[in-house]
């Protein structure tokens, strides 16, 4: 089945919070371009029938069901996916979550939740895979950040603080890992169409469109061209980058 005309074929990929969504669309895309991929979500069934299309395309795939904000599951996970799939080559930080709220009404519950998952998830990733990436001296790994990381956002203070984290840490592992021949970088979406700000109201979402240069919200697709350019020897010189796929909003 695996054809070596495919870009990432003998490769094996973790995408994080692939069970919908960018991730998902990740995931498929990585798959599609002949690597095996490893489905990580804290939603059983989705990321079930993910590894399942994985599967049809002819690539071998398994679900991990994990929250990534535990240091010890990810440590698991990363272990389990070496050992079924034969390495990790690819890392995807896609998972996230949004916890909304005008910093007055906003809990410590809301705040820790969102920067546990969203920036500590990619911490405990990013230790679990070097580990095996740095002895083998070769890796690519992409953390999916925001443009509210670089604009902000009212009512996304734990959010945008989170998606900031995540370009620090991206630029100090690039560096302490570039002699080990590891490129790690992040990808700031602006807005994309999924589940996420599908419940945008409809006044927020005409300003928002009023502010983007290209007047439409993006699709998952604009998102895994840009995976698909930092995943691939294409970018072999790149790394500590944050590369912006947001329709001009931010510039
Ligand atoms: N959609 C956008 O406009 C947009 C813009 C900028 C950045 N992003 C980022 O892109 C990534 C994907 O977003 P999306 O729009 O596909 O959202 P989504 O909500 O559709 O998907 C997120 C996935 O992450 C999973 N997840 C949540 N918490 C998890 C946890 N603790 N452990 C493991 N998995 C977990 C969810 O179950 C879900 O499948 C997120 O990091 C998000 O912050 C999205």
């Amino acid at each position: 089945m695996r054809s070596k005309n495919h870009l990432f074929s003998g490769k094996v990929a973790l995408v994080t919070g692939a069970a919908q969504g960018i991730g998902r669309a990740v995931a498929l895309m990585l798959a599609e371009e002949g690597a095996d991929v490893a489905v990580n979500d804290i939603q059983k069934e989705k990321g079930e029938d993910v590894v399942a299309t994985i599967k049809r395309i002819g690539r071998s795939s398994i679900f991990y069901e994990a929250d990534v904000s535990s240091f010890r599951d990810c440590e698991k996970m990363i272990d389990t996916v070496v050992k079924e799939l034969g390495g990790i080559n690819i890392l995807i930080n896609n998972a996230g979550i949004v916890m909304d709220q005008l910093l007055i009404r906003m809990s410590e519950d809301e705040w820790d939740r969102v920067n546990e998952v969203n920036l500590k998830g990619v911490f405990n990733c990013c230790k679990a895979a070097l580990r095996y990436m740095s002895r083998q001296k070769e890796g690519k790994i992409i953390s999916i950040t925001s443009v509210a990381a670089q604009m902000g956002n009212i009512g996304q203070a734990n959010y945008s603080a989170s998606k900031a984290g995540i370009i620090g840490l991206t630029k100090s592992l690039a560096r302490e890992f570039a002699s080990r021949n590891i490129n790690i970088n992040a990808i700031a979406p602006g807005f994309i169409n999924t589940d996420m700000t599908k419940n945008i109201p409809e006044k927020a979402k005409q300003y928002i469109l009023s502010l983007i240069p290209m007047e439409r919200f993006g699709e998952v697709e604009h998102v895994t061209h840009a995976v698909r350019y930092l995943a691939s020897s294409a970018s072999d010189y790149i790394t500590g980058q944050v590369i912006n796929v947001n329709g001009g909003i931010y510039m």
